[in-house]
Parts: structure tokens; sequence; C-alpha cells
């Protein structure tokens, strides 16, 4: 895991933003990943920036978010769809049909999940997948205790993310209990991931994430297994790491051949 500490939520989203647009002007065919909440606004904001100062093309990515609530239809003021649409989609050039998000109305959700993970395999695998995190861990939909072999499917959320996510509906009790969700095991087989998790909030699930036991207790703790991962965290989102300063120490010396 490289873990990088910045100033502020503001630059993380910057960063993060540059790397994907270097990836999409490399490959403009390529496949993103894409994540919901709040973490990631910013980031697809500097996105739509690029694309309208810097002719930032997504004409020919194709793009899969991690997941949908189950039952609310696309247009639903909660949904996932709407989300990406209103943050992301109707701002930039990606054909609608290149757009994956699972469908929360889908009949046969079995299938429907299955469908999604050949899409993924038949658009070539991700090459960049966003990742958000959640307060108890959770990465994509997949909650404390999921495998971390699972594949795309539904899910039932804790009271603890439901909470978390009322300010999107209009009350905690209208959350649905059931979510459509890329597995830990799909999320693995991307070619790189970068997670973004802002404010003291994370921060105790941050350290545990980089700095604890491989446990499914701690869904995110997987990433360790991956070998290209990057953790973009503000300060009070690093406050509680063990080793931030050593982390700091190898970002400020990283060898200017190496990549981001
Ligand atoms: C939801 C999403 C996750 C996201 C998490 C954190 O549960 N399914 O993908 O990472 O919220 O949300 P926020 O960025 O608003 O803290």
């Amino acid at each position: 895991m490289e873990i990088v500490i910045t100033p502020d939520p503001a630059a993380a989203s910057r960063q993060a933003a540059a790397y994907l647009a270097a990836l999409v002007r490399r490959n403009p065919g390529a496949v993103l990943g894409l994540a919901t909440g709040s973490t990631p606004v910013a980031l697809y904001r500097e996105l739509i920036r690029l694309h309208r100062e810097e002719q930032l093309s997504f004409s020919r990515c194709t793009t899969f978010n991690l997941d949908e609530y189950a039952g609310l239809a696309p247009g639903h003021p909660g949904s996932y769809r709407r989300f990406m649409d209103e943050h992301l989609f109707a701002s930039i050039d990606i054909p609608a049909s290149r757009i994956h998000i699972p469908d929360g109305l889908a009949a046969d959700i079995p299938a429907h999940c299955a469908a999604y993970e050949q899409a993924i395999a038949g658009a070539g695998g991700i090459d960049a997948q966003i990742l958000g995190l959640g307060s108890d861990g959770h990465i994509g939909f997949n909650e404390p205790t999921s495998s971390l072999a699972s594949r795309t499917r539904i899910k039932t959320l804790t009271e603890r993310t439901r909470a978390d996510n009322a300010r999107h509906f209009s009350s905690a009790q209208s959350v649905p209990q059931h979510v459509i969700t890329m597995g830990i095991g799909t999320i693995m087989e991307a070619r790189a991931i970068v997670l973004l998790a802002f404010g003291e909030k994370k921060a105790a699930t941050v350290a545990a994430m980089v700095e604890g036991p491989v446990t499914a207790l701690v869904p995110a703790s997987v990433l360790q297994m991956h070998p290209v991962v990057k953790v973009m965290l503000d300060e009070p989102a690093a406050s509680q790491l063990r080793r931030r300063e050593y982390y700091r120490h190898v970002f400020d010396h990283k060898p200017a051949w190496q990549q981001w």
C-alpha cells in the first residue's frame, strides 16, 4: 500500500483526478471503477473541470460502479445511479451505453449479479478502481464479515451504515436494508486501486485498514494483499497511523522515475 498524506481533501482529490486523467490520456478506452458517497465528490468535480478546460475525454471509457440500493429505481433521489448522473456523468462525454451500475430493480438479482461480473470481465477488467471507506471498514457495500473472496451479490446493510447514509434519504427508515455490491474478490481484481478517506471520523478505520490484521471484520484491510493500492488521506484521517512519519518519508523520497 502506498500511503499518501495530503494537506486537505482538495489536494488529495486533485492528485487522484490527475492519476485518472493520466490513465485515460494514455489509454482512452480505460475501464474505470467508480464509487459513491461524499468522499469522491471533489474528485469528480476535478474530472469535470479537466474535461471542460483541458480536453479530457471519456468518450471511449467504460465505467462500473461498485454498488446500488436494492429496490430503488435509477431516478430515485437516494439511488447511486442518480448520484452518479448528478456528480459526474451528466457533465462529461461518456456515452450512456458505457456506464454500468447494478440495477436496483433487477427482478432476478443473482442473474443480474452474474451478468455484472461478466460485463466487467467482457470489458477486459477494471484498470483503476476508486474506493471510499465506510466507517465500519466496508468497501463498496461489503460489510464486516463479508467473504474476502466474494463476488457481486446482494448484501444486508448494518444499522450503522444505514444511519451513516440516512442523510441522502428523507428519513433513516427509508434507507434500504439491501444492496447489490461488487464483491471483495471482484474489487481485488482491479489492476489498480485508489482509496480516499478524509476526516477524523475515519481515522480509526484507516489505521485498522493499513496497520491492523487482514480480517473480514475490517473488509478494507484486504487491500494489504493488493499489489497496486494508493491510500489518499488528509491529515485528520491519517492521525491514528502509528507509522505516518515513515509514510511521509517514503513519499517525499520517491524516486523521480517512479510513476504515480
Ligand atoms: C457508502 C458507499 C461506499 C462509501 C461509503 C463512505 O456506504 N457504498 O462505497 O465508501 O458510503 O461514504 P462517505 O464517502 O460518504 O463517507
